[in-house]
C-alpha cells in the first residue's frame, strides 16, 4: 500500500485502510474502489489522503504512528478550537485534553513505530493537519527527553496550538505564493505574540504551553523572533516544537510547491543544527525519523529501483529494500529483498516520487 494525497487520488484505486471523517465515522471502507463521487466526498470531508493498494510486488504494510481515525478526530477538535477562538467564544478544554491524551497513548504504545513516520507527511497543507503532525513529532522527541506524563501533556497542548496566533493574520497573506513583503512578514511574526496572549488568557491552558506559542520561532543564535532570545533563554518545549514545526513544514506540500522527501528535510535540519535549532533537540528528531520510510520507492547506487520494506534502527540510511526494477528498467519477475546493512557495495541515492 502507499499513502496518496487527496489531489492525486484517481478513480479505480482501491482503498487499503478505512477512511474516517473528523467525527470518527467511516467514510469509505477498505476494499472500496474509488470513483469520482467518492473522491469528491473525501475532499469535502477534509480528508487529506488515503492508503491505497499498490501493485502486488510493491505491497508493504505501512506502520502508523497514530491511526488515521485518531488523527482525523483530533484534526476536527483542533479545527473547533481555532474556530471558537476566532469567534471569541470559549472552547471545551475536555475535547482538547482527550485529543492529546489519545495521541500520547498511541505514540507511547508503539515504540517501534517511532522510526517509521511514513504517514506523517500531509498533503493538504491545512493548518489543522500541520498542528497534529507537529504535536506527534513533539511527543516523540519529548519521550526521548524523558519527560513525565504531565510534561508530555503540556508539550502536546502547546505544540498542537503553537500556531493559534495565525487566526489574527489575513488568509491571503498566510496563503500567499511567493515571497512576503517586509510589512507582511512583520505581520506574520506577530502570530507568536498573538498566540501567547490568546493562550495565557485561557483558563485551563498551562502557562508553559502558552510559552511554546510565544517562543517557537526563536533560534539559538539569537536571530529568531519575536524577542531574539538566546538558546539558554528558550524553554526546552519551544526548542522541540521549533524543530518539529520546521520538519513538518518542509515535508508537507503546499498549493505552490511539493513537499520535500524525509531524507531531504533531515539534511536541512542537520545543516541548521546549532544555528536555527538547538543541536541536541535536532539530533533527537533526526534519530526519530526514517530518512527512507517503509513504502518509499528508492533509487540504488547500481541504478536499480526498489521499495523499502523494513527500517534498520541501527542504520536508518540502510534499510531493507525489495528490488523491483533492474538497471535497464526491466522488471524483476521474482522481486528479492536486500538488507543494505549487509550489502555494503550498495547504497540509496535518493527517494523517488
Ligand atoms: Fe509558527
Amino acid at each position: 500500500m502507499k499513502y496518496v494525497s487527496n489531489k492525486e487520488l484517481q478513480p479505480g484505486m482501491c482503498v487499503a485502510r478505512p477512511i474516517y471523517g473528523e467525527d470518527g465515522q467511516v467514510l469509505l471502507n477498505s476494499g472500496v474502489i474509488l470513483n469520482e463521487s467518492y473522491i469528491a466526498r473525501l475532499y469535502s470531508n477534509g480528508v487529506p489522503g488515503a492508503f491505497i493498494l499498490t501493485d502486488h510486488d510493491e505491497e508493504v504494510e505501512i506502520p502508523e504512528v497514530v491511526t488515521q481515525r485518531t488523527r482525523q478526530n483530533v484534526i476536527g477538535h483542533v479545527r473547533n478550537v481555532f474556530e471558537s477562538i476566532e469567534l471569541g467564544k470559549t472552547f471545551d478544554m475536555g475535547y482538547l485534553t482527550d485529543s492529546v491524551t489519545a495521541i500520547i497513548d498511541e505514540v507511547t504504545a508503539n515504540p517501534n513505530v517511532l522510526i517509521n513516520l511514513t504517514d506523517i507527511r500531509t498533503f493538504d497543507g491545512t493548518i489543522f493537519a500541520h498542528c497534529v503532525n507537529v504535536c506527534i513529532l513533539s511527543i516523540i522527541i519529548g519521550i526521548k527527553c524523558s519527560l513525565n506524563e504531565l510534561e508530555l501533556r503540556e508539550l502536546a497542548i502547546g505544540s498542537i496550538l503553537h500556531d493559534i496566533g495565525k487566526i489574527c493574520i489575513p488568509t491571503q497573506i498566510l496563503q500567499k505564493q511567493g515571497p512576503l513583503t517586509q510589512n507582511e512578514f512583520d505581520l506574520v511574526k506577530k502570530h507568536t505574540v498573538n498566540g501567547w496572549n490568546i493562550l495565557r488568557n485561557n483558563h485551563g491552558i498551562p502557562l508553559l504551553s502558552a510559552h511554546i506559542a510565544y517562543q517557537h520561532h526563536e533560534q539559538p543564535n539569537g536571530k529568531g523572533y519575536p524577542r531574539e532570545l538566546l538558546d539558554e533563554q528558550i524553554y526546552l518545549f519551544a526548542k522541540i516544537v521549533a524543530v518539529a514545526d520546521a520538519y513538518d513544514a518542509m515535508t508537507s506540500a503546499r498549493v505552490y510547491r511539493q513537499g520535500m522527501m524525509p531524507f531531504q528535510a533531515l539534511r536541512v535540519i542537520r545543516q541548521l543544527r546549532e544555528i536555527q535549532f538547538n543541536a541536541a533537540v535536532a539530533d533527537l528528531l533526526i534519530s526519530s525519523v526514517a530518512p527512507y520510510p517503509i513504502g518509499a520507492r528508492v533509487l540504488l547506487s547500481n541504478a536499480e529501483i526498489g521499495v523499502v520494506v523494513d527500517v534498520n534502527a541501527a542504520e536508518r540510511e540502510r534499510p531493507v529494500v525489495r528490488l523491483l526494477f533492474r538497471a535497464d528498467g526491466s522488471k524483476y519477475q521474482l522481486p528479492r529483498e536486500v538488507n543494505l546493512m549487509n550489502e555494503h557495495s550498495l547504497r540509496i541515492i535518493r527517494s523517488l516520487p
